[in-house]
């Protein structure tokens, strides 16, 4: 019984350290703006890095828990929104006579995914699935810092055995990822005169899909400060008054 005990225990431990082992280096850590208990979302790294999903990743990728009028956040204006919506053709419907149709984006719509269907996305991208990428900061173990290291991590294939369509990445779990290299120097033309560098975008873009992942960041560490400064005011209230009531009183 012993025995078999010792020989699961090392089975597992044998499985766990092959399964570590799958595993891509730890991305290192970032200077982001956002990152401390106080930290707030750049702005204008939150327009360059949307400038940079809507021209470049958008083709692939869906945010499809942001909608336009989101984008107030950015500093964008009603008036800039409206026209920003108007560029993209929404699905609607059904009409009177029950046909879906399509219509110029409001405000209030959110972001279209570039593919009708999973099966078109497959299709299109030698049968891997790009995924939405509003929670995708949310969804990868070291958050902004990954999804950064992936975006610059593309590295000259070290004999590593890649399928037709894989490209080799450092970070990626298991190096060989279904994804172009999808940033190249001065891909966008940035209207602040910023560089457009593949390091400026893919630490710009992050920035974007952190604010994606949650836009009410601001609010939830503020209300934080505020509740704990509360609590730090009531405590000395109370050792005040405590001190008060039990002054005299022999222990
Ligand atoms: C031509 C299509 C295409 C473009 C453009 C593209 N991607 Fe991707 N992306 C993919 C595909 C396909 C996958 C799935 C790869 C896989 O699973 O092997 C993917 C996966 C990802 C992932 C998930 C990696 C993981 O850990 O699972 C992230 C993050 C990502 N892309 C970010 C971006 C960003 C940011 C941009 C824009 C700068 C971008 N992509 C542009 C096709 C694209």
């Amino acid at each position: 019984m012993i025995l078999f005990h010792i020989a699961s225990v090392a089975a597992i431990l044998i499985t766990i350290t092959t399964l570590s082992a799958e595993h891509a280096p730890i991305p290192p850590k970032q200077n982001w703006s956002f990152a401390s208990p106080t930290g707030t979302f750049d702005r204008a790294a939150l327009q360059r890095g949307f400038q940079v999903y809507k021209q470049v990743c958008s083709a692939c990728h869906g945010i499809k828990y942001i909608s336009f009028r989101h984008l107030a956040a950015l500093g964008l204006t009603e008036a800039e929104i409206k026209v920003l919506a108007s560029q993209y053709q929404i699905k609607d419907g059904p009409n009177d006579a029950g046909d879906m149709f399509e219509r110029p984006g409001r405000p209030s719509d959110y972001f279209p995914n570039p593919y009708a269907n999973n099966k078109q996305a497959r299709a299109a991208n030698n049968g891997s699935l790009p995924p939405d990428l509003s929670l995708i900061i949310k969804a990868r173990e070291h958050a902004a810092n990954y999804v950064y290291a992936l975006l610059t991590g593309f590295k000259e294939n070290p004999n590593f055995k890649l399928s037709p369509g894989q490209y080799y990445n450092e970070y990626f779990p298991g190096h060989a990822i279904s994804m172009a290299p999808p940033l190249s120097e001065g891909l966008v033309t940035y209207n602040d005169g910023t560089n457009a560098t593949v390091d400026q975008m893919a630490h710009d873009v992050t920035t974007f899909l952190a604010w994606a992942s949650e836009p009410e960041m601001e609010q939830r560490k503020r209300l934080g400060l505020k509740v704990i400064l509360y609590l730090l005011v009531m405590t000395g209230l109370f050792y005040a008054t405590m001190r008060r009531i039990w002054k005299g009183v022999r222990k």
